[in-house]
Order: C-alpha cells, then structure tokens, then sequence
C-alpha cells in the first residue's frame, strides 16, 4: 500500500461527530496499552500521527484517520486499564456501541491482544462482541517482537485455543517496533478494504 495521505479528520465522543465520509472503514479495537495507535503509526510508516503513550488510557475518543482518501482507519479507546471507575466504564462502552451499531461504512472491526499474555474476560468480551456484529473476527497478535519465534507460536496457539479461533487465517503476529507481519497485515487491510494496490 502506497500511502500518499494520512491525516486526523476528528476525535469523535458522539454519532454526530463521526464523518459524513463513505469511504470503507477499518476499526481497532483492544485492551488499553496493547499497541493500538502504535499500530496505525506503523502501517502508515508515520511516527506520531496517532498519539500513543506508555501509559494505558492514552486514546480516550474515536480517531478518525483518512488515508489516500480512499479508506479510514478508526483507532479505538481501550478498555481494561485500572483507574476507571463504573460510569467511565459505561460511558466508553456507549461510545464504542453507538459506533459498532449501524455505520454503514465501517468494515471490520480488529481486535489486538497482547501476544505475551492469555486472552483476559475482557478481551473475549470484546471479542464475542465484536463478533456478535456479524464481523469475522480478526485478531491481531501484539508486540512479537517481545518473543521468539517459537514463543511467538506457542502463544498464537493459546490465544486460538482462549479465543475459540479454529480458523489460522485469522490470527495474525505483528510488531510495530520491528514490523514484523506489516506485508501480511496490509495484505489482509486491502482485501478487507476492496483495494488492490
Ligand atoms: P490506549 O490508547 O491506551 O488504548 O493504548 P494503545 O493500544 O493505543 O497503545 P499504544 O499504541 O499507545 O502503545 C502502548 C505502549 O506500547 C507504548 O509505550 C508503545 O511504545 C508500546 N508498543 C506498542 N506497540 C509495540 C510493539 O509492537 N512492540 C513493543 N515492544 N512495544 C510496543
Ligand atoms: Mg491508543
């Protein structure tokens, strides 16, 4: 993928902020602190388009991203940081339901878990919801560059096995640091997004 432009359209908190775009749409979705942001840096080979930060909590809205004017990238609040009390909580779940419910446009939602960790009840939550939209399913390993490439195995198989994934194609390891998986990964975007580049 050739990125010729990627830009901020806006951070949304409501359904009437969201852009009247009609373009296709890619979401990203998981736990706070997974790589998320990071992730949509590294596939735009832009270093700080999307903020990111060491600490969970960093993306707390819906970042619209236009790339080529051709598609948009969302990159999601995450869930599952510590200091959140139960009405932020429901807030984001709001947030994020408003969006997931009825927007044309959107795609697939992807969801990244961390490739070091089992799957938590959050993440397959997240899952089962994401999947309860009639999207595929699509899971992103995290942070590969963390393991070996036998580990990175080892746990690709605990997360199919947590996850209920029976399908290999679904799974994918990425790293954002080392941009292992980016080829395979675009190769998956493009054929979500209709384009071929
Ligand atoms: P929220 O916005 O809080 O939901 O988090 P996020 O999922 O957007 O995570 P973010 O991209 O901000 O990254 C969190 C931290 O993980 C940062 O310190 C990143 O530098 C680091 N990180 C992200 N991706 C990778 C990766 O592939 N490898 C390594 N080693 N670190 C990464
Ligand atoms: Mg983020």
């Amino acid at each position: 993928m050739i990125i010729r432009k990627a830009e901020i359209i806006i951070s949304a908190v409501k359904k009437q902020q969201y852009p009247d775009t009609l373009v296709p749409e890619i979401a990203f979705a998981g736990k706070s602190n997974v790589g998320k942001s990071s992730m949509i840096n590294a596939l735009l080979n832009r270093r700080s388009l999307a903020r990111t930060s060491s600490q969970p909590g960093k993306t707390q809205t819906l970042n619209f991203y236009n790339i080529n004017d051709e598609f948009n990238f969302v990159d999601l609040p995450g869930y599952g940081y510590a200091k959140v009390s139960k009405s932020e909580q429901a807030n984001w779940a709001a947030m994020i339901d408003s969006y997931l419910h009825g927007r044309q446009q959107l795609k697939e939602v992807i969801l990244l878990v961390d490739i070091r960790h089992e799957p938590g009840k959050n993440d397959i939550q997240m899952y089962e919801w994401i999947k309860s939209f009639g999207f595929k399913g699509y899971i992103i390993a995290a942070k590969a560059d963390k393991l070996s490439r036998s580990q990175q195995l080892k746990s690709i198989g605990l997360i199919k096995k947590n996850m209920q994934i029976k399908d290999s194609s679904l799974i994918y390891s990425f790293s954002s640091t080392s941009k292992l998986g980016l080829e395979e990964v675009w190769i998956l975007l493009e054929s979500i997004l209709g384009l071929q580049n």
